[in-house]
């Protein structure tokens, strides 16, 4: 069937451009790089948060609402009779042209009606705690045009939590101040709060409102405000009930004139000692400062030249040219995007997730590291401290931490035993980026407790120990509340639909459950962990570990092993779990893709069976399942697994996540027409370009879930922006299948491609190094037979490292 369009890419400007504002789902950006954030979506929607998307707030947003994105950036332009906004909502008045040019990290939105255009620029300077809104207004009609412009911010009263579950308190403690241009929200700046925000416009303004019900009207919505519908501000001061800032500007244009606005919406902490300039008066001096810094339309069009020259640099550190548009405008643009992404929101705040449940999940913030450790090292070392910051003497973790605290979150607690594993992937990763070994020397705290610091080192250790002190009666990993697999949750046992299926008691006592998955990541990461001691000189603990992962490798080949691919796991009572004698869910794909990852069994044949059954079970036309057959019922001893109808979430869904594992497990083998096909199946510009209504999220980035074959509609896609999918398809192509691997002493190149590829070339910054590679594939899937730097040929398939630049020519 023939698919809607509701957009396309713009590789030159590194945009995606919608031309219909009613896109199956909001399709959002992200804007800010570090400390001031926002989210945004095609029709204006979001907010902004200072660092945590929780205690934090800035701007109000309503989730999970009717109408759908429901609060955000309004300018309503009223010209007559006629209402409208250049991003169509909310009054969603017909316009004669729309755009929504999504780039990196800023959002163009442009809307024209009547002969009016009205052109947004949304956007966070680099280091700058604001948002900045230009617009631009233009007279495209033959007489004189006198407009009447509102803006609209709706401010959150900081504790995003407290804003939607304790509002009475909300109503009375909302204030403001207005001064000139700039509408100051000061809500519990008198007592414990050092912090206020602003919103402030870089011209006089004719009238302004800051208490809601005033201006929007205690019936009337966000589509028809009172204020604005009557084309007259109220000048209303909010005490209480729900602070908005709301500027009102008269702008006459003749034919053929412009006029640029800025529009800032600041954040501003200040000292104990400095918070008031006068009794009851907030401290406006830093405030003052930073519109000075944006008060006119050359400063802002230079910080927005500067942020977007930073995106140059970043994606100038890996660049690819193969000739195929689809796979370069994601190597080169939106997979490195999302992974910064990724990298500054973990989980936290998109469109799917609140901002106010989750922190920065341990397992997931080290895996996000392998998507931007190339192009940020510095703030990546920093978050592998922080990470290692949370964990427990005995190598065990907290799940979660909060970005503003950094502290672990108590509400979720720990006993997820992949985790531990998770620190030595990060870790590694940046070591061989950046060659810096002085990392494993610094000095880390348990659990953030002054005094119990140990090297990172010595964390890494420990939680390799971790899995080797938790090992079941197979001796394969237990699985503690959890693996990678939230949901798999195999000591819990709930009947009681008022408890969390990931915070209710873990039943550690008596327990056989065991993880396969967990055992695969423990050889992986054992094997990394083995190279790193060599390359440093611990001899003894290489071999240690080197005997620990061995004995894994056995334990898998004899307990882990079903006959065409790996189990799954085993339950509390030690039964099987991804068996062909199970009745469903026979066979699940975590464990194909860490125990191919692993290589276990590769002489015996297991490796190449296990992925044949992938190929065999799991994959459908948009992707691999995570089990076959999906749970048709809720299965006590499973948990939450098996509550999710078939084919969605971690029930038979194409949880895109795992996908790459298996693909690596496919490089590693040297099965690159494989590899090629699955990667496709998930790759967001081939689904742009068939499959845009059906997938209904956007189609720049991945989401976390594709519907599997056996939902209702396959292929329709769910949680998008935040997953740790990025950063693995990050790695798998940057490094499998193109082949250009960071090691330690340099760059290893070992491509697994289709046999229809042709020669590409790469250029990588690397630490102080410059590398133009050329490849050519002639026809071979897997296999490197010569390369010269420089035109000398080299041994092996490692450049050495050299500053500099070099040319490296890699014939297969
Ligand atoms: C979510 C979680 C991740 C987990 C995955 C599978 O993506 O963020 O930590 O591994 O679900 O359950
Ligand atoms: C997994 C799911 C996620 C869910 C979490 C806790 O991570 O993917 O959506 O919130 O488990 O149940």
């Amino acid at each position: 069937m023939e698919q809607k369009r509701y957009g396309h890419f713009d590789d030159q400007h590194r945009e995606y451009v919608i031309t219909d504002p009613q896109t199956p789902w909001p399709w959002i950006n992200y804007l800010g790089n570090e400390d001031f954030f926002s989210l945004i979506s095609n029709t204006a929607g979001g907010y902004s948060f200072y660092k945590d998307a929780k205690f934090r707030r800035i701007t109000r947003y309503r989730y999970n609402n009717v109408p759908m994105d429901n609060g955000g950036r309004y300018f309503y332009i009223k010209d007559g009779d006629t209402v409208w906004n250049p991003g169509w909502k909310p009054c969603k008045t017909p316009l004669d042209f729309y755009e929504c040019r999504h780039g990196m990290s800023y959002t163009r939105i442009t809307g024209r009606k009547n002969g009016v255009e009205a052109s947004v620029l949304f956007f966070v300077p680099l280091k700058k705690w604001c948002e900045v809104q230009k617009l631009t207004l233009k007279n495209e009609s033959a007489e004189t045009k006198t407009l009447k412009l509102f803006s609209f911010e709706e401010w959150c009263l900081w504790n995003a939590a407290t804003d939607m579950e304790n509002f009475q308190r909300n109503f009375s403690t909302g204030e403001v101040e207005i001064e000139g241009s700039t509408i100051y929200h000061k809500t519990e700046y008198r007592e414990r709060r050092n912090h206020y925000a602003f919103y402030h416009v870089n011209t006089e303004i004719q009238g302004f409102d800051t208490d809601r019900e005033t201006f929007v009207g205690l019936y009337n919505e966000f589509a028809d405000p009172q204020a604005v519908m009557e084309g007259k501000p109220r000048n209303s001061h909010a005490h209480g009930w729900s602070p908005i800032a709301s500027h009102y500007i008269e702008v006459t244009l003749k034919p053929g004139e412009s006029r640029d606005f800025v529009f800032l919406l600041g954040y501003i902490e200040n000292e104990q000692d400095e918070k008031f300039s006068a009794p009851q008066v907030i401290n406006k001096q830093k405030a003052h400062a930073l519109i000075a810094e944006l008060d006119t339309t050359e400063k802002v069009d230079k910080a927005f030249a500067e942020l977007c020259e930073y995106w140059d640099s970043l994606l100038n550190i890996y660049k690819v040219q193969t000739g195929n548009d689809k796979l370069d405008r994601m190597v080169n643009i939106w997979n490195q995007y999302q992974c910064m992404v990724t990298f500054n929101f973990s989980r936290s705040a998109s469109f799917f997730e609140s901002g106010v449940g989750r922190g920065m999940g341990f397992r997931d913030s080290n895996q996000d590291l392998v998507g931007f450790v190339h192009q940020i090292p510095p703030r990546a070392r920093q978050r592998i401290i922080d990470i290692a910051s949370t964990q427990f003497p005995d190598g065990g973790c907290y799940h979660q931490y909060q970005p503003l605290t950094k502290r672990g979150n108590n509400d979720i607690g720990g006993g997820f035993n992949d985790d531990p594993c998770w620190l030595i992937f990060g870790t590694v990763a940046y070591i061989k980026e950046t060659g810096d070994f002085s990392i494993l020397d610094e000095m880390v705290p348990f659990d953030n407790q002054p005094g119990s610091e140990v090297t990172l080192f010595e964390h890494l250790k420990i939680s390799m120990d971790h899995v080797i002190k938790n090992l079941g009666p197979h001796m394969l990993p237990l699985i503690g509340r959890a693996d990678w697999n939230d949901c798999l949750n195999l000591n819990c046992f709930s009947w009681d639909p008022n408890e969390s299926f990931q915070t209710t008691e873990n039943v550690s006592e008596g327990t056989k459950a065991e993880s396969l998955m967990i055992a695969g990541l423990f050889v992986v990461t054992g094997k990394d962990y083995v190279a790193l001691c060599k390359k440093i000189g611990k001899t003894a603990e290489a071999e240690r570990m080197q005997q620990a992962v061995d004995a894994m490798i056995e334990a898998v080949k004899k307990h882990g092993w079903d006959g065409e691919w790996y189990l799954r796991a085993y339950d509390f009572y030690g039964r099987k779990i991804g068996s062909n004698e199970c009745e469903e869910a026979k066979i699940f794909i975590e464990s194909q893709g860490w125990c191919t990852m692993a290589e276990i069994g590769a002489e015996e044949g297991m490796v190449a069976k296990s992925l044949d059954s992938c190929k065999k079970y799991l994959e459908c036309e948009h992707g691999m399942v995570l089990n076959n057959p999906a749970f048709t019922k809720y299965i006590y001893e499973y948990g939450e697994i098996s509550s999710y109808p078939e084919g969605y979430k971690e029930n038979a869904g194409i949880f895109c996540h795992n996908n790459p594992w298996v693909i690596i497990g496919e490089c590693l083998a040297g099965r690159g027409n494989d590899a090629w096909s699955h990667y496709a199946k998930i790759l967001p510009s081939y689904v742009e370009e068939k499959y845009q209504t059906l997938h209904k999220v956007e189609p720049y980035v991945n989401c976390q879930m594709v519907a599997g074959k056996d939902a209702f509609k396959p292929g329709e896609g769910k949680n998008s922006w935040l997953t740790g999918t990025a950063a693995w398809m990050w790695y798998t192509v940057s490094e499998f299948i193109l082949g250009i691997k960071p090691d330690y002493d340099g760059i290893r190149i070992d491509p697994c491609l289709p046999e229809t590829a042709s020669d590409y070339t790469v250029n990588r910054k690397f630490r102080e190094a410059e590398y133009d590679i050329t490849i050519h594939p002639n026809g071979q899937q897997k296999g490197v037979k010569a390369i010269t730097l420089d035109g000398n040929p080299i041994d092996g398939t490692v450049i050495p490292y050299s500053p500099g630049k070099h040319t490296v020519e890699v014939t297969m």
